[in-house]
C-alpha cells in the first residue's frame, strides 16, 4: 500500500498530514509511504526527516500522488477553480482520501470525488464516541486554537496578565471572559488561569457548569429552563427570549472584561452572534476580543476574517484565519496521529492493504463516497 502526503496549497495553512513520527508507524505496518518535497517544512519538519523515519521524496504533487492507495491532507483537495494544480486529477482511481473535507459546504466537489472512482472520508465527521477520541480532529486541533487564542490576546493586550505586587505598585490581574466552554474554550479557560487572570465563562450547555468550575473559573448562565445540548454534545440554536436575556446578562458583565474569548458554534450552521454592537460600546479601551468562530461568520458583529479590528472605543477584535495552523509543528503532530489512529485499525496486518469496513460507525460517518457513488446520509437525503 503506497500512503502519499500532498504539501498543502491553500492560504493560511501551514500544517502537513503526517510527521516522521507517524510515517515510521505506517512504514512499521509495511506501508511505502511518499512525500510530496517540502510537505511539512511549514511545520517545520524536513525532507531529511522524512526520509530518515523512511519516506519517499517525490519531486511534486503528480509524482507524490500517482500511485497512491492513500491520500492524507489536511484541507479538501485544491480545483483548478481555486487557483489549483486541481489536485483531484492528479489521483488514481480506487484511491483513498482522508482529509478535512466541508462536504456539506462543498456538495459538488463531493461529486467530483465519486466521479473520480475516489473514496472520500471525512475527518470531522468522525462520530463522538469515547473510541474515536483519538481520531478526533476537531478536538485535537480545537485544543490548540483555544490554547493559541489566549496568547494572542495576551500579545495585544497592553497590560499584564497576572497579578503583581512591586514596590512601584499593585497591577490588577486581567479579567478574562471565555464565551463557549467547549475544547476550545476549556483550553481558553486553562490558558487564561495560567496566566494569572481571574477567569469566568459561559455556554448554553449546562454540563460545562462543573468543567470550568473544575478549571478554577466562575459560571455565568443564563437562567432558564431551556436546553442548550443538541446531538452528539453538540449546542443546538436557542429561542429568541433565551438570546435576549443572554445578551442582557452579557451586556452588564463584558463592561468589566480585559479579554474575551469567543469559540461558539452550532454545526451546519453561521456561528451565533454573542457580542453585539451595544456590548462592544460598553467594553473597556484597550481591551482585546479573540473571535475564533470568525471563519464561521463570527460571534461577534464587527470581526472581520484576516484582521485585528479596532473599535472607536479602543476594543482590539482579533480574527485570524486559521488558528491551529498558527501552532503548525503541534497542530500537525496531533493532526497526523489522528489520521494514524483512524487507518490503522483498517489496515490488515497480513496484506499490509487498507481494507476499510464499512460495517463500522467510524467509518460510515466519516465515509462520503464509495465505488463511484456519493453515500453519506447528510448529502444522499435529497436525492444524491
Ligand atoms: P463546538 O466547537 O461545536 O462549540 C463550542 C462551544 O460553544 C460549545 O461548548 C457550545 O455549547 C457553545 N455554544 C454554542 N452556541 C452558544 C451560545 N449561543 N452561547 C454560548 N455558547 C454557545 O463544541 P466542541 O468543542 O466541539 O465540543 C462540544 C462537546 O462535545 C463538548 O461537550 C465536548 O466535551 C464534546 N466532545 C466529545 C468528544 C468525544 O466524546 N469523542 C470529542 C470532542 C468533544
Amino acid at each position: 500500500m503506497q500512503i502519499a502526503i500532498p504539501k498543502e496549497r491553500r492560504e493560511h495553512e501551514r500544517r502537513v498530514a503526517a510527521t516522521p513520527e507517524t510515517v515510521k508507524k505506517f512504514v512499521g505496518l509495511g506501508a511505502e509511504v511518499v512525500i510530496e518535497t517540502g510537505a511539512g517544512a511549514t511545520s517545520s519538519f524536513s525532507d531529511a526527516d522524512y526520509t530518515e523515519a523512511g519516506a519517499k521524496i517525490a519531486g511534486d504533487a503528480a509524482a507524490a500522488l500517482k500511485d497512491a492507495d492513500v491520500v492524507l491532507k489536511v484541507q479538501r483537495p485544491l480545483t483548478e477553480a481555486e487557483g489549483g494544480p486541481d489536485e483531484l486529477s492528479l489521483m488514481k482511481k480506487g484511491a483513498t482520501l482522508v482529509s478535512v473535507l466541508a462536504p456539506i459546504q462543498n456538495k459538488d466537489q463531493v461529486k467530483a470525488y465519486a466521479d473520480a472512482g475516489v473514496e472520500a472520508h471525512a475527518m470531522e465527521l468522525v462520530p463522538r464516541i469515547s473510541r474515536a477520541q483519538s481520531m478526533d480532529v476537531l478536538s485535537s486541533q480545537s485544543n490548540l486554537a483555544g490554547y493559541k487564542a489566549v496568547i494572542d490576546a495576551a500579545a495585544t493586550y497592553g497590560r499584564a496578565m497576572p497579578m503583581m505586587m512591586t514596590a512601584a505598585g499593585t497591577i490588577a490581574p486581567a479579567k478574562a471572559f471565555i464565551m463557549g466552554v467547549g475544547v476550545a474554550g476549556l483550553q481558553a479557560i486553562a490558558t487564561a488561569k495560567r496566566l494569572g487572570s481571574v477567569v469566568t465563562a459561559t455556554d448554553v450547555r449546562a454540563a460545562t457548569k462543573e468543567q470550568v468550575e473544575s478549571l478554577g473559573g466562575k459560571f455565568i448562565m443564563v437562567e432558564s429552563d431551556e436546553s442548550g445540548d443538541g446531538d452528539g454534545g453538540y449546542a443546538k440554536e436557542m429561542s429568541d427570549e433565551y438570546k435576549k436575556k443572554q445578551a442582557e446578562l452579557v451586556v452588564e458583565h463584558i463592561k468589566k472584561q480585559d479579554i474575551v474569548i469567543t469559540t461558539a458554534l452550532i454545526p451546519g450552521r453561521e456561528a451565533p452572534i454573542l457580542i453585539t454592537d451595544e456590548m462592544l460600546a460598553v467594553m473597556k479601551p484597550g481591551a482585546v476580543i479573540v473571535d475564533l468562530a470568525v471563519e464561521a461568520g463570527g460571534n461577534v458583529t464587527q470581526s472581520k476574517l484576516g484582521e485585528t479590528v479596532v473599535t472607536d472605543r479602543g476594543v482590539s477584535i482579533i480574527g485570524n484565519h486559521n488558528v491551529p495552523s498558527r501552532l503548525a509543528t503541534d497542530a500537525s503532530s496531533l493532526y497526523a496521529k489522528n489520521l494514524f489512529n483512524f487507518l490503522q485499525p483498517m489496515i490488515n496486518k497480513e496484506t499490509g492493504a487498507l481494507e476499510m469496513n464499512w460495517e463500522d460507525e467510524i467509518i460510515l460517518g466519516t465515509g462520503l463516497t464509495r465505488d463511484g457513488k456519493v453515500v453519506h446520509p447528510l448529502l444522499t437525503e435529497g436525492g444524491n
